[in-house]
């Protein structure tokens, strides 16, 4: 099973990977942020993760208040760097760990945690400022990441004691699994700073300090502190460092610190910080976590014809899943209508995606990892009604899937006004 050796726990704050981007290392004004990562990269490359669970929030880069979550946890393959508005940093994308984000997030959702899921989201500051500053990453970042994004921006937020919560069932997702991985928490954000309005470029150094020896010694004291309580010690966007308490959540009560280091040059104290964990896994609980898990699923793979919509099936079909979605995009639709090879070519699918949308396969599109309701999109571009795709679903021909209607009339899809031909919805012909 797998193994949380420790976490580490930093600011995020785009000083720093600026500072390694302009190459800074010898300026004095810089060089403290050098030095105090030196050690927490150091202790990382020696531990040789197998994956970093790496907690941040991003700051309204790739989640906008379109659809703003609380966790929302990246099961993708890879993440490329975001571009916050100057263009993206030079650094490559970085591997995701499929396997063990999955299970983390099936976990997590069976202890009551309701998460969201992201894939292909670039990622910003939050988790590159300081990976950039921990690990060697030409050409490839060495360890693949499991990203948690939380979301502390608009208000209301989670509570410190939900997440602290929340750290304590992502030690019993990451030691449930039950493969042998070695596996790092990290930690990030803050510490005490303001970047807005009249109170903005405020700071308290000596709760900081107070907070780094809480986070390590006594965590529960800051478990009931309400966000205003963080906002007053160390300013309204330094109350994102409740996302260390996720980290702290998830390792033994007593740790051993290997290193911490706090430095303020300019607008957030900066502060590094490693713990180890002194926790054992117990193989009892974590066979109990996993029948939780499966759960709520249990039997499901016994219903005849009955595909769930699974995480595995999410990642394994997103390509053509997302390919179908943009069906609901005018230009898109439009260039699909026009020449559907020459589409599905532009958009990289497999011969195999391709040969299944044009074929219109509609129950090789199920098996493939599709989600129906792609299907009744493709369904209304090209005119096809969500009854023909059930009756082909089920191997019938429509008229013989009808009769298993109570009316047999009623046939439909999701088409607009800007639909094709729906030659299946004309008035049958008087006799
Ligand atoms: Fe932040």
């Amino acid at each position: 099973m797998a193994h949380i050796i420790g976490a580490f726990a930093c600011s995020h704050t785009p000083t720093i990977g600026f500072a390694f981007d302009k190459d800074k290392a010898r300026d004095p004004t810089w060089a403290p942020i050098f030095e105090a990562f030196a050690p927490v990269r150091e202790w990382l490359l020696a531990q040789r993760p197998d994956a970093i669970v790496y907690i941040f929030n991003d700051h309204v880069t790739s989640f906008f208040f379109d659809h703003y979550s609380a966790f929302a946890l990246g099961i993708g393959e890879e993440y490329a760097v975001a571009d916050e508005g100057g263009g993206p940093r030079d650094l490559p994308p970085i591997r995701g760990h499929q396997e063990l984000a999955i299970h983390i997030g099936k976990s997590l959702m069976a202890d009551e945690f309701d998460m969201s899921f992201f894939q292909r989201k670039p990622l910003d500051h939050g988790l590159f400022s300081p990976l950039s500053m921990l690990l060697p990453h030409q050409p490839a970042w060495p360890f693949p990441v499991v990203p948690l994004q939380i979301g502390v921006l608009q208000f209301p937020v989670p509570s410190a004691r939900r997440c602290w919560k929340l750290g304590e069932a992502l030690r019993r997702a990451v030691e449930s699994y039950p493969a042998d991985l070695r596996v790092v928490i990290a930690a990030t954000g803050g510490l005490s700073h303001q970047v807005h309005g009249e109170g903005c470029g405020f700071n308290n150094p000596a709760w900081d300090l107070e907070f780094l020896d809480l986070i390590e010694r006594d965590p529960a004291r800051l478990v009931d502190m309400t966000q205003a309580d963080y906002a007053r010690l160390g300013g309204m966007e330094g109350a994102e460092v409740i996302m260390w308490l996720i980290m702290r959540g998830a390792l033994s009560p007593k740790v051993v610190r290997r290193h911490h280091s706090y430095y303020l040059p300019s607008m957030t104290g900066i502060a590094t910080l490693v713990l180890e964990n002194q926790g054992v896994e117990d193989a009892v609980a974590n066979q109990r976590q996993r029948e939780l898990i499966d759960h709520q699923l249990k039997g499901a793979e016994r219903l005849p014809g009955t595909y769930p919509f699974t995480l595995e099936r999410s990642v394994r079909g997103y390509r053509l899943n997302h390919f179908l979605h943009r069906l609901i995009e005018p230009a898109h639709r439009a260039a699909f209508v026009a020449d559907e090879a020459a589409a599905c070519a532009a958009a990289g699918l497999s011969e195999e995606e391709s040969r299944l949308v044009r074929q219109r396969d509609w129950i090789g599109m199920i098996h493939y990892g599709v989600i129906f309701f792609m299907l009744e999109k493709l369904g209304a571009v090209v005119g096809v009604s969500n009854l023909h795709i059930y009756a082909a679903m089920r191997g019938l021909e429509l008229e013989e899937f009808l009769k298993t209607r109570n009316a047999p009339a009623a046939i439909y899809s999701v088409a607009g006004k800007s639909a094709g031909d729906l030659a299946w919805d004309r008035p049958a012909a008087a006799p």
